[in-house]
Order: C-alpha cells, then structure tokens, then sequence
C-alpha cells in the first residue's frame, strides 16, 4: 500500500476536523489546573466534541475507553482518563482527536499544571521546538527521514532521549496510516514527501533516557527511569507552498 495522496476537497475537509481539534484541545488546556481529575478533562473533550457533530477517534479505538489521552509526568502516551487528581508542578499531555464529516484531526500539547520548575518547562518548550523543526523541513521533495534527522538534532543538543515505539502517521479516513512518521534518525531515509500527502508529527522526548513500557491496562506507555516525558503533535498538509499545519488557530 502507497501513501495516500489527498485532493484539495479532502484537505478541505481534514481542515475542519484539524480546527476543531485544535478548538477542542485550546479549550481543555483552559481548564488545567490543580485539583481537577483527568476524567474532568476527557468529561469535558467529549462534550465539546459531540457538540460540535464530531466523534472523539479515541472512544472505542482498539479498545481504547475514553474520548481523549491524558499523559502526566512520566506517562509518555495513551493515558487513560481516571480519578488521578492534577496537582502543581505536573504536566500533563493532552492528545485530541475528532472525526468530522468523515475526516479525523489529530494534535496534542503538553501542559503545566500551576507553577513549573525551569528545568520541566525547558522540556516542554524543546518538545514543541522539535515539532516545529520536524515540520519545517517537510516540504514537498524532501524525504520522510528528514523529519527524524531534524528532531534528533534538537533532543541531541538537550541530552533528551527520544521515544522510539511511537510515530506520527499519515490520516485521513482512517485514523492511522501510512506511513510511520519515525522522530528520530534512521539510516533508511524513507520515501520522498509529496504534495497532498497528510500526516502527524509528534516527537516524545523524555528528560532521561529514551526507553517505554506499556503498563498492564494494555494502554498506558511510561518512561522506564520514571522521568518526565513531554510530547506535540500537529497534523500538516503538504502544500505546494510547503507545509500547511492543519491544527493550529489562528
Ligand atoms: N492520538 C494518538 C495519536 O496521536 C492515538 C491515540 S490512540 C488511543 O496517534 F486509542 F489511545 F486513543
Ligand atoms: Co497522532
Ligand atoms: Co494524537
């Protein structure tokens, strides 16, 4: 199987998914703070959504039991929303993801909860820069493995250790894709990035080192050292004018 190229009226549409998404997680991140349940968050993402005329991708996915993923500290992914109380200096990842007229958008974004030391925050701004840098180098022509290389260059510098078991991924009607978008160097380049492609990028970088497991609940992946982990994601379009970030407001 290739890699799906979209026409413009499909990217029209993953637009729309891609805002709302983008809408959805904004506000969810707006009610943040210490004392609040992660259930309260996805409580809130599912509403939101339904809302909107959209379902929550993560509701019954593989069997996933929640409308959105909540990640705190050390959990590196695919948190499952429960009665754990946020309280000040965690952060928290929160990944939405909505189908919209049959098109699902998918981005996520690392939170503080209340105040934060230096050193966290330094993560979580180097997690969202990696993203940036993944992105800026995926323009028509270039190769996937560009991606990788660009991130690793960053974490490289930070001494963080990159999540390997996880990748961004082409969307579209289904929820993932081809191809895996890997967020660190490979010395198997991949295929070259074309226009009309639509994929996620979503580098996890870990302040200690790279290796995860998945705890027993099947879902929830964690830092084998215990420490923190932070992650972003955004879903691009490949334009002719270069990437075209499908989830951000502006
Ligand atoms: N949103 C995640 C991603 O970025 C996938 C979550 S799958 C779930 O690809 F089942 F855990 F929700
Ligand atoms: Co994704
Ligand atoms: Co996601």
């Amino acid at each position: 199987m290739a890699i799906k190229i979209k026409s413009e009226q499909e990217i029209a549409l993953l637009r729309e998914s891609c805002v709302l998404a983008a809408e959805v997680l904004a506000r969810a991140g707006e009610i943040v703070k210490p004392g609040i349940t992660t259930d309260d968050i996805n409580t809130f993402v599912h509403n939101m959504t339904i809302k909107a005329g959209a379902i929550p991708s993560p509701l019954n996915y593989h069997g996933f039991p929640k409308s959105v993923c909540t990640s705190v500290n050390d959990v590196v992914c695919h948190g499952i929303p429960g009665n754990q109380v946020l309280k000040e200096g965690d952060i928290i990842n929160i990944d939405v993801t909505c189908l919209l007229n049959g098109y699902h958008g998918d981005t996520s974004r690392t939170f503080a909860v209340g105040k934060i030391t230096p050193n966290v925050k330094r993560l979580m701004d180097v997690t969202e820069r990696a993203m940036d840098d993944g992105i800026a180098v995926a323009t028509a022509g270039a190769y996937f493995g560009d991606i990788g290389s660009a991130i690793q260059e960053l974490a490289d510098e930070f001494g963080y250790g990159i999540v390997r078991e996880f990748c961004g991924h082409g969307i579209g009607r289904v929820f993932h894709e081809e191809p895996n978008v890997l967020h660190y160097r490979s010395r198997d380049r991949g295929e070259r990035i074309r226009e009309g492609m639509v994929f996620t990028i979503e580098p996890m970088l870990n302040e200690g080192k790279p290796g995860v497991f998945v705890e027993k609940d099947g879902w929830t992946v964690r830092t084998r050292d215990g420490s923190l982990s932070a992650q972003y994601e955004h879903t691009i379009a490949i334009t002719r004018n270069g990437p075209e970030v499908l989830t951000r407001l502006d």
